[in-house]
């Protein structure tokens, strides 16, 4: 018999497109199971202040579409002690809730993973634009981000170009450079720089724009990861050292919004309905998550042991196609 009678589904941490998609699917196909689905809005805040409303298959309609997360999303410090762990414990038994989904970052996960071992069963779903959650190859968000970003470029090459002048485009990502290294390819970049890799400012960024400009190149961008900074600093380093004209766009919180893209709606919709699933097979505190382009699911604790590493391949690669 499965034992689970009631899931909660909360959002937590960085909004990110397609959280809305991977709600609905876990609301649906929690009926669908003949589970009953609560939502708990602002993310943990909601759990320990009750803020718990049931869930039918009409309350998540008209919601795929839309950015941000409906459930709301907050990052909060009670529940970060053990007086907050208790408290969400007792609020859970009050709302006859057996299991949690949290749709979120390793954050998000950390406290789930905490409450997991306070008896909750919990399933947790990649949901963060940045891409730097280690069990899994994707994390909802992230196309969507990309996209944004790869937007924003097009319309700086554009500026730049009838301009003659270099950008410098600071991008979202946390401690990962995985929007920076993808959209500066896409985007084509000079120089991409990342947390990942050490970099002289010298060496990567003023030579490959001198060199470009000696074999007849007349605009520049250049892409920094927000784990590294510095957009501005960069900007007028590159301007005193080169005499072309730069300027610097730190793009900001606009990557975190917008319609979800088609990828990051079926994501979200894919790793929803694995999480339930999970749940009626009797599968407890796991990650749902995306192995060689596969469906996985993995144990909470070993997810948030592993070590996510930048792609070698795609940053050689950048390098080459800068020429
Ligand atoms: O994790 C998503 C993200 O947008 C990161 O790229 C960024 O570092 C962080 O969230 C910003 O967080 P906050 O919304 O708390 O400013």
């Amino acid at each position: 018999m499965n034992p689970i009678n009631t899931v909660a589904v909360l959002t937590s941490g960085g909004d990110a497109p397609g959280m809305n998609a991977a709600v609905r699917a876990v609301v649906r196909t929690g009926i669908y199971n003949g589970l009953k689905v609560v939502g708990i809005n602002k993310g943990y805040e909601g759990l320990l202040n009750g803020d718990i409303e049931e869930m039918q298959l009409r309350s998540v309609g008209d919601i795929i579409q839309r950015g941000g997360t409906v459930l709301q999303t907050a990052r909060s410090n009670e529940f970060n002690t053990q007086a907050g762990l208790d408290k969400a414990m007792s609020m859970a038994k009050v709302f006859g809730i057996d299991a949690l989904v949290v749709i979120g970052g390793d954050g998000s996960f950390r406290g789930a993973k905490d409450l997991s071992q306070l008896g909750m069963n919990v399933i947790g779903i990649p949901g963060t634009i940045d891409n730097d959650i280690a069990c899994s190859e994707y994390t909802i968000g992230y196309d969507t981000a990309m996209n944004t970003v790869l937007d924003a470029i097009d319309k700086i090459r554009d500026t730049s170009y009838s301009h003659e002048r270099c950008s410098v485009l600071e991008v979202m990502g946390r401690k990962a450079g995985w929007i920076a290294v993808n959209c500066g390819i896409a985007g084509g970049a000079e120089a991409i720089i990342l947390p990942e890799k050490e970099f002289d400012i010298d060496k990567d960024i003023i030579m490959p724009i001198v060199d470009g400009r000696n074999r007849g190149k007349k605009h520049y961008l250049v892409i920094v990861a927000e784990g590294v900074g510095g957009a501005v600093d960069i900007a007028k380093y590159i301007e005193e050292k080169t005499e072309i004209i730069t300027r610097a766009t730190i793009l900001g919180y606009i990557q975190r919004g917008g319609s979800p893209t088609i990828t990051d709606r079926v994501m979200g919709s894919r790793f929803g309905a694995s999480a339930i699933q999970c749940l009626v097979e009797g599968r407890k505190n796991k990650v749902v998550a995306v192995k060689n382009g596969q469906l996985i699911d993995i144990d909470i604790t070993e997810a948030l042991n592993m070590k996510k590493t930048i792609d070698n391949e795609l940053v050689t690669l950048s390098k080459i196609l800068a020429l």
